[in-house]
């Protein structure tokens, strides 16, 4: 499977090492972060990127951040982890993960404020690797379940790069390809290559060709076309925040994707873990999308592509209404056709 995305290497004194998605498919770079300064930095500038990743690799931020503290006290030391925890929450503001791993540290912190400190930061390493193995698992169970959806004979188109470079392992849409492959199933894919920053072509196509698993890459306003010929069985793309409706934030274009594919009668499916949804924001209009940088637009990978001082406008997320969606599958199953009410049996039913 896919090389390792984000790892902690070493004891409670140990760093990070990411893969530098920002340099695939040209070059294998992998990164040693030392400090949270750095690891704000990777997630910002995409070095890692897609939502459960970007959860794992705050949770790990945190703890490089107050491993070299020497708190006189545990109060002090629990405020340092609070203060960790707020700047690492700025790196990015829509997948939801990244709020969801660091409120889950934060937690272990309080839990665990009567050990000593030594072992307190011990604890709060312990619980990061946890978040990265438990999404192993987590994204194995999404492929399981996505699977089912997948024919003997079916190309998937897919949106962005939900695969293993965007969690710990196998990835959330990809999972469902890459489990289905393994049942022996003839899986083709279509990956729009994903403007502006081209995960698509960058890293979906690498990913699975890594696989051997058969690839078209295409401009995204080819897909309408491509549909339209009747070339595609399905599209699972990934979300990087789900409101309680089932209103799913991903990639920009992911929503175009959706009415396309409704146009065309394409079941169009979206596969995350249950830690990418966020139940208290009842809708996708309380969802912030993220605006990026123009010159993603005018000037990516450094290459002038239009007019030095056009106007820009640059959101790096859409939402997808609900009603556009025929299933969310997560670890735990599927929600067809995801309303408030679907969503909220489908969480009483996991915590059972
Ligand atoms: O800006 P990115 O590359 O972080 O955007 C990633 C996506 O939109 C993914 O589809 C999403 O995070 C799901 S990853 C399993």
């Amino acid at each position: 499977m896919p090389v390792p995305t984000i790892e902690w290497v070493g004891g409670v004194g140990g760093h990070v090492r990411l893969l530098d998605q920002t340099k695939l498919p040209v070059e294998r770079l992998f990164i040693d972060c030392k400090d949270a300064e750095t690891m704000w930095e990777a997630i910002r500038s995409l070095r890692v990127r897609g939502a459960p990743a970007i959860g794992i690799a705050a949770a790990m931020g945190l703890v490089l951040g107050v491993q070299g503290k020497n708190a006189p006290d545990t109060d002090t030391f629990l405020d340092e982890v609070e203060e960790v925890a707020d700047y690492l929450a700025t790196a990015r503001p829509t997948a939801v993960n990244l709020f969801w791993a660091l409120d889950r540290m934060k937690r272990v912190a309080h839990e665990a404020a009567d050990l000593p400190l030594d072992d307190l930061k011990q604890r709060l390493l312990d619980e990061a690797n946890a978040i990265r193995e438990e999404d192993r698992a987590v994204c194995r169970s999404i492929g399981r379940h996505g699977a089912e959806l997948i024919g003997e004979d079916c190309t998937v188109l897919t949106h962005c790069n939900a695969g293993g470079l965007a969690t710990a392992d196998y990835g959330t849409a990809l999972a469902c390809i890459y489990s289905a492959h393994e049942q022996g199933k003839s899986v083709s894919v279509f990956a729009d290559e994903t403007r502006p920053l081209l995960q698509g072509a960058r890293l979906t196509a690498w990913e699975l060709m890594e696989a051997g698993i058969d690839i078209t890459l295409i401009c995204d306003s080819a897909a309408a076309l491509v549909m339209s010929q009747g070339k595609i069985d399905i599209v699972i793309v990934g979300a990087d925040r789900i409101a309680a409706n089932g209103d799913a934030a991903n990639k920009i274009g992911t929503y175009g994707l959706s009415l396309l594919a409704g146009e065309h009668d394409v079941p169009f499916y979206v596969a995350a873990p249950l830690s990418t949804f966020d139940l208290a924001t009842p809708t996708g209009d309380g969802i912030p999308i993220e605006e990026r940088s123009g010159d993603e637009i005018t000037c990516g990978f450094g290459l002038r592509t239009a007019p030095d001082g056009v106007h820009t406008y640059c959101p790096a997320f859409d939402v997808t209404p609900a009603h556009h969606i025929s299933g969310i599958i997560t670890e735990k199953g599927i929600i067809s056709y995801p309303t408030t009410k679907g969503i909220a049996d489908h969480f009483r039913e996991a915590e059972r």
